[in-house]
């Protein structure tokens, strides 16, 4: 069982993740207008990264008998000025969604609710992963600069990235 301050912030945060899919979808149709398609879809296996983010805090109250109770999803950021401005947009998302799972982290120690504690520390870890990604793309757009030679060579790196699901 949880109490009710750990219920409400694990569903908040179930729309931080739900959320966090739908910025990755605008920036997948971002990218997918500009014919960045290794780009595109690179987003689109983030999209599905978060989506399993979601489904972990989902199912993880639905194991200790809380209720999920889905907000409204704030519409999301559409446009941008380049593709280095949608990943630096990213990594500002990454970094307060880490704030987020470390907030979550401090509320589980507070309630002593030590099972939560143990959930979240997959996130803790997933989220350095999660900031190194996306600060790996930024640091070669900055690298190539304005080429647009370098830009398509990043691009069709990206478009080999695979969604693998990760180990239950
Ligand atoms: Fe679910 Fe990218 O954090």
């Amino acid at each position: 069982m949880m109490n009710k301050k750990m219920k409400k912030a694990l569903n908040n945060q179930l729309n931080a993740e739900l959320y966090s899919s739908y910025l990755y979808l605008s920036m997948c149709a971002w990218f997918e207008a500009k014919s960045l398609t290794g780009f595109a879809n690179w987003m689109r296996v983030q999209v599905q990264e978060e989506l399993f983010h979601a489904m972990k805090f989902f199912n993880y109250i639905h194991d200790r008998k809380g209720e999920v109770v889905l907000d409204a999803l704030a519409k999301p950021e559409s446009s941008w000025d380049s593709p280095l401005a949608v990943i630096e947009s990213a990594i500002k998302h990454e970094q307060k969604v880490s704030a987020m799972i470390n907030g979550l982290v401090s509320c589980a120690i507070e309630e002593h609710d030590h099972a939560a504690n143990q959930f979240l520390q997959w996130f803790v870890g997933e989220q350095v992963e999660e900031e190194a990604n996306f600060g790996a793309v930024y640091d070669r757009l900055k690298l190539v600069g304005g080429d647009s030679a370098g830009l398509f060579a990043i691009d069709l790196e990206m478009a080999k990235r695979v969604y693998v699901p990760p180990a239950p």
